[in-house]
């Protein structure tokens, strides 16, 4: 029995290191991008794609600013702090006046915690462009590689991998550098079969770079990516889950922002119905309200988290919550109900929950729900 009982723990000890081996294997690289016309995202996929041809290694395609072309809008925005935690970054963006674009350099710009913490040196970094008719595309590259050169970071170039299989009668976007596409050049589709050819090409190279440079050099993680990961920390801790987003159904928005500032107006919608609908004091009772009035909070949160492009991180404040409650027209107590959605807010966004707030009754609400929040959040 007691062999029987050394053989299994052998074998589960053998199936966990070797879980545990693979989990470590697993190579992951940010493709950051900014874009304009989609050009940049475009040749983004087909890098992604090289780096995923390899099964160890995960492909992230973030975009450094939120974007407002509809192609890109559901692209999540990296933050600053959470470069470090990867194992190598492939930048695109396109070529402004043989330059980098403002939107990557605003980004880039942002990055001097991470240069004095020495955050990014040895970790490996490959550059693509989209450019118009290509002029200055060289300048533009090696302008890129200037600004990571600056943080030690390792370049991968491309050579003239993948030359020979290109297709040379018409103008091709390559470079020792990097990939580009030659967007203005409307002969054929942009990025063209060669240039997707190559982008992809410096992606699976970028991947066994990469791979091969794993763990050789510290993933710092700075003070203030510390403190941006307590969001989701206390989401989990908590165990708050959001739920999945409820869908518009008029001629409106889930959220509208305008500059730093975004709007939500959520009822208590859960799974498609109106959670504990009705009056209070008539249909419903102060705890079913109060249940209402934290899934409609919830709701709001969801649709927060899908505004700053997946990272709660990004809310700077909570600025102002107004609740309106379905009530009987001798109800006073609108507050107890309200602070349901201010609590939640606080525990979640801590001091930067703190908002100003403003209740009141109503004598019906859409969809007979019993309680209507109208939302102002600050973000990045
Ligand atoms: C301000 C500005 C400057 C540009 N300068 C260049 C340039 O020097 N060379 C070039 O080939 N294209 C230039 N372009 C064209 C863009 O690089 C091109 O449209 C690119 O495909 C846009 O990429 P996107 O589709 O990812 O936004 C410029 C565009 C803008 C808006």
């Amino acid at each position: 029995m007691k062999k029987l009982c050394t053989f299994f723990t052998g074998i589960l000890l053998t199936f966990t290191t070797n879980t545990i081996m693979a989990q470590e294997k697993t190579t992951k690289i940010l493709v950051l991008i900014y874009s304009d016309n989609g050009g940049t995202y475009e040749l983004a996929k087909e890098v992604a794609k090289g780096i995923e041809s390899d099964q160890h290694v995960t492909a992230v395609v973030k975009q450094a600013k939120v974007s407002v072309n509809p192609k890109l809008k559901d692209i999540p925005v990296a933050t600053v702090e959470e470069l470090p935690t990867y194992d190598g970054i492939a930048f695109g963006s396109p070529v402004y006046f043989g330059n980098i674009s403002t939107g990557m350099s605003e980004f880039l710009s942002k990055t001097t915690d991470l240069w004095t913490n020495h955050a990014l040196e040895g970790m490996p970094a490959t550059v693509f462009m989209s450019a118009g008719s290509g002029a200055g595309k060289e300048l533009a590259l090696q302008s890129f590689w200037n600004s990571l050169a600056v943080h030690g970071m390792v370049l991968v170039s491309n050579g003239i991998r993948g030359y020979e299989n290109i297709d040379k009668n018409i103008p091709q976007g390559n470079s020792v550098l990097g990939t580009t596409s030659l967007a203005s050049l409307k002969n054929t589709a942009r990025p063209s079969e060669s240039e997707r050819y190559l982008a992809a090409l410096q992606g699976k190279n970028f991947a066994k770079v990469a791979s091969a440079l794993k763990g050789t050099f510290s993933k710092t993680v700075t003070a203030k990516e510390t403190k941006q990961l307590s969001i989701n920390d206390v989401l989990n801790e908590k165990n708050i889950v959001l739920p999945t987003l409820p869908k518009s159904v008029g001629n409106y928005e889930l959220f509208s922002r305008s500059g730093n500032l975004v709007f939500i107006n959520q009822v208590s919608l859960k799974d498609g119905k109106i959670l504990n609908a009705g009056k209070l004091g008539i249909d419903v009772n102060e705890e079913q309200v109060q249940e209402a009035t934290k899934q409609t909070m919830l709701n709001i949160i969801a649709i927060l988290k899908d505004a700053v492009g997946g990272d709660l991180n990004k809310v700077k404040k909570c600025v102002q919550l107004v609740g309106t409650f379905n009530t009987t027209a001798d109800y006073t107590k609108h507050a107890d109900l309200m602070n349901v959605a201010s609590n939640l807010t606080v525990e979640i966004f801590g001091e930067k929950g703190k908002h100003t707030r403003n209740t009141g009754g109503a004598y019906s609400l859409p969809v007979g729900s019993s309680v209507s929040i109208s939302a102002i959040f600050e973000v990045e």
